[in-house]
């Protein structure tokens, strides 16, 4: 049983009801979400837009929708898997959080690849999910950080989990994804070279990057520099061409991005590619991972929060719009050069 809440009233939130365009989605109002006997109702102040968002909108690449946000229409019609916001009412199970508790976090049970509810005035979210904000670090930033982060740490674990004095290249180090894994591979004592567009360079410089190539003037692979990791979010090189900048035992990792469609791989999306890397790894040692656990979100959560408090991760925001802007919030994701993320804010 939930405490007594503020929101039983019908709230205002996004509403996906079938795959198309971003521009399709509509602020409306509906039911405020039940709290199950684990999960905290929160109240949103800010939630974050990334590229998944976008896969999950437009339901591209098809495949995707079988890794369960739904086949012929989103399951959860709600879009957004980022909060951050105020803890309303918490579930008969819930220990760690009490009405007014300000947190953030993950949103859905699942993955990155469903929607999770988080565009709207409240969701529902799993306890173990959410942590505390720290002090010091707005809604607006904590937002930005939960799934990126999550996709950073999964990725930097195994074999490439990275040591004091490697040199780790981060290739997309200014975008969402990128921008985190350069800052927890400077946490881990790593000399870091980021990747990016020139009018992003400054702001990797300031995130701790130790030197910075510019992609529109000079390709990493043929720099004669090996690394000890290549953390590749673009995938804009072939394997062969990445294998020039790593040491014999070094380790490539690669993220993944569909350019919004651009890749034109409407139904398998990069999935060919990631298998064609998986059973490389068996011939390959430097796409072998290592026997490592998966962190779970709820590790990762808390891990994201020790790197905010201590200051080793700095979130950037790019730009933050009113839930009532999605669409422009989504047309200037897809069409601008961000410097960070792009927020929504709520209330
Ligand atoms: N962010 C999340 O919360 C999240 C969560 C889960 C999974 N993912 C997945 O992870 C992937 C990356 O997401 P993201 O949020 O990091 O994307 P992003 O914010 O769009 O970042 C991509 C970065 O790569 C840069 N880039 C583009 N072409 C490049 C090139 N040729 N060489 C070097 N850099 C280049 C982009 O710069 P330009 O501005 O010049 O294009 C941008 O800074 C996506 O597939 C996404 O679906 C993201």
């Amino acid at each position: 049983m939930a405490e007594p809440s503020s929101v039983d009233q019908a709230m205002k939130a996004i509403v996906q009801t079938r795959y198309g365009s971003p521009d399709d989605l509509v602020l409306r109002e509906v039911d405020p979400p039940e709290v199950g006997d684990d999960e905290v109702r929160v109240r949103v102040r800010a939630a974050s837009l990334h590229p998944d968002v976008w896969h999950v909108v437009t339901g591209q690449p098809w495949v995707l929708r079988l890794m369960g946000g739904g086949i012929f229409r989103p399951r959860n019609p709600i879009p957004g898997t980022d909060v951050a916001g105020v803890v309303e009412s918490v579930g008969s199970e819930v220990t760690r959080f009490r009405p007014g508790d300000l947190v953030f976090g993950e949103t859905s049970r699942s993955n990155e690849w469903t929607n999770g509810g988080a565009f709207a005035e409240c969701v529902s979210v799993p306890e173990a999910l959410l942590a505390p904000k720290p002090d010091g670090v707005s809604f607006e930033e904590a937002a930005s950080v939960p799934t990126s982060g999550y996709i950073a740490l999964l990725n930097l674990r195994g074999g490439t989990v990275v040591r004091p004095g490697d040199r780790v290249l981060v290739n997309g180090a200014g975008g969402g994804v990128g921008a985190i894994a350069l800052q927890i591979a400077k946490a881990r004592g790593a000399r870091v070279t980021a990747v990016d567009t020139t009018g992003k360079l400054d702001m990797l410089r300031s995130l701790g990057a130790d030197e910075v190539v510019d992609y529109t003037e000079e390709d990493f692979t043929r720099r004669g520099v090996r690394h000890d990791l290549i953390f590749d979010v673009p995938g804009n090189h072939s394997l062969r061409a990445c294998r020039r900048a790593l040491t014999a035992e070094g380790k490539y990792v690669l993220i993944g991005h569909e350019g919004f469609g651009a890749s034109g791989k409407r139904i398998f999306g990069l999935f060919p590619r990631f298998i064609g890397l998986i059973v490389r790894s068996f011939f390959t040692g430097q796409l072998r991972m290592g026997r490592s656990s998966i962190p779970s979100r709820a590790e990762s959560i808390a891990n994201l929060r020790e790197h905010l408090e201590a200051g080793t991760i700095t979130p950037v925001v790019d730009s933050a719009y009113p839930l009532a802007e999605l669409r422009e919030a989504f047309r200037h994701m897809i069409e601008d050069e961000l410097r960070g993320k792009v927020i929504l804010t709520v209330g």
